[in-house]
């Protein structure tokens, strides 16, 4: 396999760790070097429901004999419709009408457009730091590191404003308030300043930083966004592409902080891994996007609506929402002993099953990215896999399969204490290796 890896482009083949498998199942990896994975990583927030759930891939291979690509406009099948009204049972109220296509990207052009159109205004607003795909559209949105942008010059019609942060919040005053009060001045200044708010479509955010660092907003903070939006007539987009399906203990991250968006982008988890991906809005608004304005060849394609289908029916039938929340309390407490232990660890930020852990410089808190790589080696030599965000790699990302147990988190992070540790021992070599 290493051998035709030069085959693909570096920058599709060199990423972390870029492990060489045979097969997946459930929480595990089955490595080239027949070598057993415990997966921390979920293929980045995707096999919610565990790699190669039994029901997804009999759902897979009976859609497959009947019927496999479903070319929008041209015929209609059930899966598509089954799909739709499943979702609306998960989703908030009121987001019920889709657009189906293929990739997390492709949702967000999706759903940039319709408040395009809809509104009929052309301007953007995003928060620096948040990651929202690759292409030229969506890329006009993403600031999580400036070399996805580099030569791209992405179009001018969007304005960043600062994600929530609690730095600085005085002693006493509530951080939720602090957050809230400070995204109020910095757009107050962003539509004096730079644009009227009558020109705004849209404000674009990711409702928990995903590929930026992990990083968990105060509800307050959303919740005032969503209050300066509904005021000048903004359509407010979550992009929960990484937050749906229950990664953060609750369907959508939308449920965890009790404000609804006018528009939604959903994927990765929707199928279990096969690519699909949904815009989603009201009805009132998707029938102001006209006819032929927007489309797909493969968006929606039958065999991964069946997929996504059998997704959903696993994740309430075997109750992993709720499992996430859980799991993802337990892991949590769990790591905040480890970080008591470690100087080398800095905050852990997490909500459900979307974990975080930093890496700092214990003697100037700087962010360590060299260090996370080398612990995420040492966890691989180990047998466990994680991956890593922030701006300069600095945080270690865990985001198991929701069908993670106990005992599973125990190992893992029992793994990730022993790398930790024997990165501490190498970097500061007075400190004597903890017992973990
Ligand atoms: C929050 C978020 N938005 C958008 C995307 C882009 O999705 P895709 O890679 O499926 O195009 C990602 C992918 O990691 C993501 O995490």
């Amino acid at each position: 396999m290493n051998e035709l890896s030069d085959l693909l482009a570096p920058t599709m083949a060199k990423d972390h760790p870029n492990l060489p498998v045979v097969k997946e199942e459930g929480c595990y990896y089955y490595g080239l070097d027949g070598k057993t994975y415990l997966d921390f990583t979920s293929g980045i927030a995707t096999a919610n429901t565990g790699h190669r759930h039994p029901k997804v891939v009999k759902a897979i291979k009976k859609a497959a004999d009947e019927l496999m690509h479903g070319p929008s406009g041209v015929i209609m099948y059930e899966s598509i419709l089954k799909l739709a009204k499943e979702l609306r049972t998960v989703l908030p109220a009121g987001l019920d009408c889709f657009f189906f296509a293929n990739s997390g990207t492709e949702a967000i052009e999706g759903a940039i457009k319709l408040a395009k159109h809809v509104t009929r205004r052309p301007y953007v607003v995003s928060f620096t730091g948040c990651f929202h795909g690759r292409s030229l559209g969506a890329l006009s949105v993403t600031t999580s590191k400036a070399k996805y942008r580099k030569y791209l010059q992405p179009s001018g019609l969007t304005y960043q404003v600062p994600y929530a942060s609690t730095e600085g919040c005085p002693k006493g005053m509530d951080p939720g308030k602090f957050a809230a009060v400070k995204l109020e001045n910095d757009l107050t200044s962003l539509f004096k300043h730079q644009v009227t708010p009558e020109e705004v479509a849209c404000m674009i955010v990711e409702p928990v930083l995903g590929e930026g660092g992990y990083v968990v907003p105060p509800a307050a903070w959303l919740k005032k966004m969503r209050e300066i939006c509904s005021k000048h007539g903004i359509l407010l987009i979550f992009d929960e592409v990484q937050t749906g399906f229950g990664r953060t203990g609750e369907w959508f991250a939308a449920q965890t902080f009790g404000v609804t968006p006018d528009i939604m982008a959903i994927a990765k988890g929707i199928a279990s891994g096969l690519p699909l991906s949904a815009t989603v809005a009201s009805k009132e608004l998707m029938k102001q996007w006209p006819l032929g304005s927007h489309g797909t060849t493969f968006g929606g394609n039958p065999i991964a609506c069946s997929a996504g289908l059998a997704t959903i029916e696993v994740l309430k039938e075997e109750k992993l929402v709720e499992n996430s929340k859980a799991m993802g309390a337990y892991a949590r407490e769990k790591l905040l002993e480890v970080k008591e232990r470690h100087s080398v660890v800095g905050s852990i930020r997490s909500i459900g099953l979307m974990i975080g852990i930093e890496i700092m410089d214990p003697a100037t808190g700087a962010p360590d990215g060299e260090g996370v790589i080398s612990i995420l080696n040492k966890c691989l030599e180990k047998g466990v896999l994680f991956y890593l965000c922030g701006n300069e790699g600095e945080v270690i990302r865990m985001i198991p399969p929701l069908t993670v147990s106990q005992d599973q988190i125990n190992e893992g992070i029992a793994v990730l204490e022993e790398s930790i540790a024997e990165y501490e021992a190498e970097r500061l070599p007075g400190r004597k290796l903890q017992n973990v």
